[in-house]
């Protein structure tokens, strides 16, 4: 095989992944394919360095013209999101690839040519908010003073603050209940010193969010990565029958999971799969982490109560 090229996908396998791509109405078919394709290629989901299909073959597991695909195919290569080279086939790459060559272009997973930074997608901190609450504690000092400030859990306000919050989204939690940490990151961390052991295995969606890997890593952990496939709109779609074998078979010690807007994918869980879920992780005994730091990001569409809710009696039929 090619140096430049690590695994490769079968077209069935391929078609799969890629998901409902096809635009209502049928038209713009090798554009919209050359989107998912771009998206799954930069969100990770279609790994790099990946030989993708051959045109004949792949036209046929999706059930288009070869001239869709190798039209889809000349718009990846000239985003720089695939290579190809005679004999070798065509696989995927990131377009900096080519910065390195110093042809570097802008790229977008939409195509439009408009340039955005994915490797850290995080826009400038919204001062006036960030300025106001911090006056406020200046302004709350004074009443945490006079105590010893060794609150192991956290400071019981801000531990009652968050149970509040929790409760407000469906879990009714008491603030012994909370324990305060120094971020989502440091919380992973925490859980994985906690639950595992050096050569344990972990669960994990893949792709996933990278720092938990290495909070893994660090553990000497093994992670098992469980691939997302793809929802009709792009986001990311959990294969819970796979999930279920890959328990069965792999026996992990922990599953660590981000049911709300995954990071990358987008993906949220609906409540039947956090049911089954719920089920799963009950059935097997294997502890389930649940990564909630991006569940507050909800724009439009249902807000889902957190899935330590899910199972458990209404507080009406308590
Ligand atoms: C899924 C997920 N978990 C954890 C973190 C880390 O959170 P924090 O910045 O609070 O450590 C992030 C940050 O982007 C994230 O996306």
């Amino acid at each position: 095989m090619d140096p430049d090229i690590e695994r490769r996908i079968g077209a069935r396998s391929f078609a799969r992944l890629l998901g409902e791509w096809r635009p209502p109405g049928g038209r713009g078919l090798a554009d919209a394919l050359a989107d998912r394709v771009r998206l799954l290629v930069l969100d990770g989901r279609l790994p790099l360095r990946t030989r993708v299909p051959a045109e004949r073959e792949l036209a046929a597991a999706l059930d288009v013209s070869r001239t869709t695909v190798a039209t889809a195919y000349d718009a990846l290569r000239a985003s720089g999101v695939l290579h190809s080279r005679r004999g070798a086939g065509s696989w995927t790459r990131l377009p900096a690839d080519r910065a390195e060559g110093g042809t570097a272009q802008p790229f977008s997973p939409h195509g439009s040519g408009a340039h955005y930074d994915l490797a850290h997608a995080a826009p400038a901190a919204p001062s006036t908010h960030l300025r106001a609450a911090a006056a406020g504690a200046v302004h709350d000092l004074d009443a945490h003073l006079g105590g010893h400030g060794y609150d192991l859990l956290g400071m019981p306000a801000l531990r009652a603050a968050l149970a509040e919050r929790f409760t407000a989204r469906g879990l009714p939690t008491t603030p012994d209940q909370v324990m305060v940490t120094a971020g989502g990151q440091n919380a992973i961390a925490l859980a994985a010193t906690a639950l595992t052991r050096p050569g344990d295995r972990v669960l994990v969606e893949h792709p996933t969010y990278p720092n938990a890997l290495v909070a893994f890593a660090n553990r000497g952990a093994r992670a098992v990565p469980v691939p997302m496939l793809t929802a009709d709109d792009g986001t990311g779609r959990w294969d819970l029958d796979l999930l279920a074998s890959t328990i069965r078979d792999a026996a992990p010690r922990l599953l660590y999971l981000i049911p709300d807007h995954q990071n990358p994918t987008g993906g949220l869980l609906d409540a039947a799969g956090r049911e089954r879920l719920i089920g799963l992780a009950r059935r097997t005994g294997t502890p389930l982490v649940v990564d909630e730091t991006l569940a507050e990001l909800t724009l439009d569409g249902p807000r889902m109560a957190p899935v330590a809710r899910t199972g458990r009696p209404t507080r009406r039929s308590c």
